[in-house]
């Protein structure tokens, strides 16, 4: 059921999330969160250094919260090589080449963007994904497609939380072309905030707090900066696992 619908399904909820009705996602937290399964022990650990929590936060303010969000947001550097890269690239890039860059309006969550779906790969790059899919934890089941996210050079991703309804607790991402970084703010008290750097060719894996508690973004233009210097996005290619939402009632 989610399959076939769940990019448009997933965009249609970040939209209003963000600018028609903003506490949805707390909103369907608190509503939901009772039947979402949380993954307990993540088995890939991340680079803690490619974390960095905003002084926004300070350091004695919800100290547990603090490790949570940590444990739940993990960035594994060089998670594929670059001939994996390469290989991914070519199975999405002929596909991709075909659409046009949406800049859409104001109120939508991505801004340049041209994104498409994929369940099977060949070659080094299905080797990629079972790596991909086996970062999750064990029993999860993942949407059957792979969600393949282009954003341009130009574009940037808005905070919003992945809709609870089409998308269960653990979320993966391949980043292919170009770094960029990645903004958590806590859902009620932005103030919380996050910075994680995802470079070329590495793997996130948010869940948990992560992925309930705080919304997410991806910085582009002046925004995107990294430990107070400028980090130039290019255009970025992301591969998406999603485990499927718990089933409802
Ligand atoms: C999304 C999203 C992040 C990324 O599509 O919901 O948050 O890594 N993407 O591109
Ligand atoms: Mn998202």
């Amino acid at each position: 059921m989610c399959n076939a619908f769940s990019l448009k399904i997933l965009k249609r909820c970040k939209l209003k999330q963000i600018s028609i009705i903003p506490n949805w996602g707390v909103r369907l937290y608190n509503t939901d969160v009772s039947k979402v399964k949380v993954s307990e022990t993540p088995k890939l650990e991340g680079d803690q250094s490619l974390i960095e929590v905003l002084p926004s936060w300070k350091a004695d303010e919800e100290p547990e919260l603090r490790q949570a969000v940590v444990r739940h947001m993990r960035v594994i550097p060089d998670f594929v090589s670059e001939a994996e890269e390469a290989a991914l690239l070519a199975e999405v890039e002929p596909q991709l080449k075909r659409m046009r860059y949406e800049y859409d309006h104001w109120d939508n969550a991505i801004e340049g963007y041209r994104e498409t779906e994929r369940a099977q790969w060949g070659g080094a790059a299905e080797a990629a994904m079972r790596r991909v899919r086996a970062a999750f934890p064990a029993g999860a089941r993942l949407l059957a497609a792979a969600h393949v996210l282009d954003l341009a050079a130009a574009g940037h991703i808005r905070p919003h939380v992945d809709a609870v309804r089409f998308c269960g607790d653990t979320i993966a991402g391949l980043c292919l072309l170009s770094a960029a970084v990645m903004r958590l703010a806590h859902l009620r008290r932005p103030h919380l905030a996050l910075d994680a750097l995802l470079q070329r060719r590495a793997l996130y894996i948010m869940s948990g707090v992560a992925r309930y508690e705080f919304n997410h973004a991806v910085l582009g233009g002046e925004a995107s900066v990294w430990r107070g210097a400028r980090l130039p996005r290019k255009r970025r290619v992301a591969i998406i696992c999603r485990e499927q939402p718990p089933p409802q009632d």
